[in-house]
């Protein structure tokens, strides 16, 4: 035997009590954000027709809502769902116009304030946590995140390695966990990253439960066992570092990254917008104040830079690029930014097909698949359609749960099972990628 052999499964969840203590020292959810959406509202509506797709792009515009689905005003189009987060002094306005213009609606939350303290009241947290683990049922801030990744190098550091690929732009270390049995310095691998936007809280937490079912399950899981034993996984927890942690101490909804902008106030790139692939095409904006802002140029933002590098770097032996995002439950595949069949279409997209069935197999969750730009929306400049064109075979993003009910504030009741389908889906993409295909 060799020293792996310890019983490193009791001791995978496990971190000791500073991190405890940190947890409770520091200052929690900043006061839920200074009570700033009390009163706001989110409700769904699909626009049938042409007419009231133009109505409703520019009442949007001009009351300068905070679309949740699709993430741009220039994606609304007729027959799809738009989600769409209203601050309280605009939505009698909005409300009014709907009624006026016979468009139906659905309130999908009535205060938005309210919502966010019944998800997050910082008691239960604490009681949910015992002294010596890790709850991987909680949305954890970066500082907790980060801690965890250190303390995983320090207790696994057989199975993983934690490095840093660069610096954020408000200087923030970029951390990725590389994991995987070290048979041999080079084995084929998967790259898997989370939270390239920030409010998407649920992808971080599945990076994390990525790891804690690897560390768990290794050992009495065959599958498991071959994809540690075959591959090197690596993994970013948080992408977007700034933004993340933007999200926990000022604005729950912040998507972008935290650059500034030397014309105006605004901040921020999207860093789904922001990879040198048609560039600030089709379903990316060039206003800095957009939140699909594509950036002054590719590549603009550190954190994607890094990111692109590393992949420049290693693509010789990277099988797969998974992506996670929420919300929406599909699971896409490229091309983002135009409507053309990839080359290895079969494989990719029996691959796809065989995963959303894993997934629904848990629990009966439904996602669709196919091609990003005909299942969601088109975009430009995307990592997806990056890692694509640079030669990495098996690119994907998820869009976890859920279709709207929560949105961005999916319970932490519901990181467990959602990551438990999740799990199945990448192990039968990681699994379908050892095969030979085509
Ligand atoms: C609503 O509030 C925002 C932020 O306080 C402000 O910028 C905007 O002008 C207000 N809109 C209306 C219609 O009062
Ligand atoms: C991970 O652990 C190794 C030692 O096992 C150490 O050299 C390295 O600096 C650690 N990584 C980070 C980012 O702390
Ligand atoms: C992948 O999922 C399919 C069902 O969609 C299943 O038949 C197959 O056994 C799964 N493969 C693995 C390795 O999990
Ligand atoms: C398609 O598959 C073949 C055979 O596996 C491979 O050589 C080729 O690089 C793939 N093409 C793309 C664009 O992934
Ligand atoms: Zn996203």
């Amino acid at each position: 035997m060799n020293f792996l052999g310890k019983s490193r499964s009791q001791t995978a969840a496990f971190l000791p009590l500073y991190l405890l203590l940190l947890k409770i020292l520091q200052p929690g959810h900043s006061h839920l954000y200074s009570n700033r959406y009390a009163g706001d509202m989110v409700i769904q509506l699909i626009p049938n027709t042409e007419e009231k797709v133009d109505a409703v792009k520019n009442i949007y515009h001009q009351l300068k809502v905070d679309l949740w689905q699709p993430s741009s005003i220039s994606c609304v189009s007729a027959g799809t769902v738009t989600d769409v987060h209203i601050p309280h002094n605009v939505s009698w306005n909005l409300l009014a116009f709907l009624q006026k213009a016979n468009i139906q609606y659905k309130i999908l939350i009535e205060d938005l304030q309210k919502i966010l303290e019944e998800g997050s009241s910082l008691q239960p947290r604490r009681n949910r946590r015992s002294l010596s683990g890790y709850n991987y049922e909680i949305y954890h801030s970066l500082e907790e995140i980060q801690s965890w990744m250190r303390h995983m190098n320090k207790t696994h550091s057989s199975l993983i390695q934690m490095f840093s690929i660069g610096k954020s732009y408000e200087g923030r270390s970029l951390f990725v966990l590389k994991l995987g049995r070290r048979s041999q310095a080079y084995k084929r691998a998967v790259w898997i990253d989370c939270g390239i936007h920030a409010r998407e809280w649920i992808g971080p937490a599945f990076c994390q439960w990525f790891v804690k079912e690897a560390l768990l399950t290794h050992r009495s899981d065959p599958t498991m066992r071959k994809m540690l034993n075959h591959l090197y996984f690596y993994i970013m927890p948080v992408f977007n570092v700034d933004g993340y942690h933007f999200s926990w101490t000022h604005d729950r909804f912040w998507r972008k990254t935290r650059s500034r902008n030397s014309r105006f106030r605004c901040r921020g790139v999207d860093a789904n917008r922001n990879w040198k692939v048609k560039w600030c095409d089709e379903g990316a904006s060039m206003h800095p104040c957009d939140d699909t802002y594509c950036g002054p140029f590719p590549e603009s933002e550190p954190e994607v830079k890094a990111v692109a590098n590393f992949l420049r770097k290693h693509r010789k032996y990277i099988r797969a690029y998974l992506s996670f995002h929420a919300y929406a439950q599909m699971l896409l595949y490229p091309y983002s930014y135009k409507y053309a069949t990839i080359p290895n279409f079969s494989c990719v997209e029996s691959a796809a097909y065989k995963a959303v069935n894993a997934l629904r197999s848990v629990y009966g969750v439904q996602y669709r698949y196919g091609p990003a730009s005909s299942t969601l929306y088109v975009s430009s400049g995307s990592s997806m359609d990056w890692a694509y064109k640079n030669g990495i075979p098996y690119t994907f993003a998820f869009e976890l749960r859920d279709t709207g009910h929560f949105g961005f504030l999916l319970p932490e009741m519901l990181i467990k099972p959602t990551c438990t389908e999740t799990m199945l889906a990448v192990k039968n993409i990681t699994m379908h990628l050892l095969k030979k295909c085509p």
